[in-house]
């Protein structure tokens, strides 16, 4: 009843030219049947979101258009940023938010995260929500309760019907770009540890909400995370950028 979804997320790699040529060849790569069992994402930099929607669209191509990241004001004074309805305009259908790299990086705090979300879903676009503990965190045996705050914090405030339709990516920061991964029995009880953290504040959406896991995943690694019952999909970054390794990814039954 939950639509596997598997997204690639492309950090600050590719320039347009180069992301029309993956998404070309990933495009090639898949045909409708995987696309019936799987959504297929890809979340190119704000620089090449136009030239890959273009293509999306001339072509014809089932997969969907990601961004990584947008600003929670409609417009403003805010040098730099990148508003969601401006993301809405090229039929952008996700935003991740609240990367550990964001979170890391650039400062953002859970109640910016919620921010962001409910700026997201006012243009009708669906939010990919990374929650995830540090190394340290895990050490010290807290990684349970800071992934249900961030749960909790950066979901505050919507309502049922909204959080049923949302995606939660758990991404162990220790696990994102290190080629460590949780698990498939860790991932997959944090996983259902995020769903009963949903269930206790919206009931009815909890069945319904869509949890990936993200950290290394590749094409050797998937199928395990997929197999987890309250896991329904992946957040990929450093195996999306290879076309054939992210059709394999996404191909993870064969
Ligand atoms: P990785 O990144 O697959 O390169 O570990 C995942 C992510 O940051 O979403």
């Amino acid at each position: 009843m939950r639509k596997a979804l598997i997204a690639g997320n492309w950090k600050m790699h590719k320039n347009h030219l180069e992301a029309i040529q993956v998404v070309q060849k990933l495009g090639y790569r898949l045909d409708p049947a995987d696309h019936e069992r799987v959504e297929v994402v890809v979340c190119p930099p704000f620089t090449a979101l136009r030239s890959v929607q273009t293509v999306i669209e001339a072509d014809h191509l089932l997969i969907r258009l990601g961004a990584q990241n947008c600003h929670w004001e409609d417009a403003g004074a805010f040098t730099g940023e990148v508003a969601p309805g401006m993301l809405a305009k090229l039929s952008v259908r996700y935003v991740i938010v609240g990367h550990s790299e964001r979170r890391r990086l650039f400062g953002e705090t859970d109640e910016v995260v919620n921010r962001k979300v409910k700026a997201v879903l006012r243009h009708g676009m669906t939010p990919i929500v990374c929650v995830g503990e540090t190394e340290a965190e895990r050490d010290d045996d807290v990684a349970e309760d800071r992934v249900a705050a961030q749960v909790a914090r950066s979901l505050a405030g919507l309502d049922p019907e909204v959080v049923a339709g949302l995606v939660v990516a758990y991404e162990p920061v220790w696990a994102i770009g290190t080629g460590r991964t949780a698990s498939p029995d860790d991932a997959g009880a944090m996983a259902a540890l995020i769903r009963s953290e949903v269930a206790t504040r919206w009931a009815e959406a909890a069945d319904s909400l869509r949890i990936l896991y993200g950290g290394s995943v590749n094409p050797g690694n998937i199928a395990g995370f997929m197999a987890k019952r309250d896991l329904d999909g992946a957040l990929v970054g450093g195996a999306s950028l290879d076309p054939d390794t992210f059709a394999s990814v996404v191909r993870y039954w064969v």
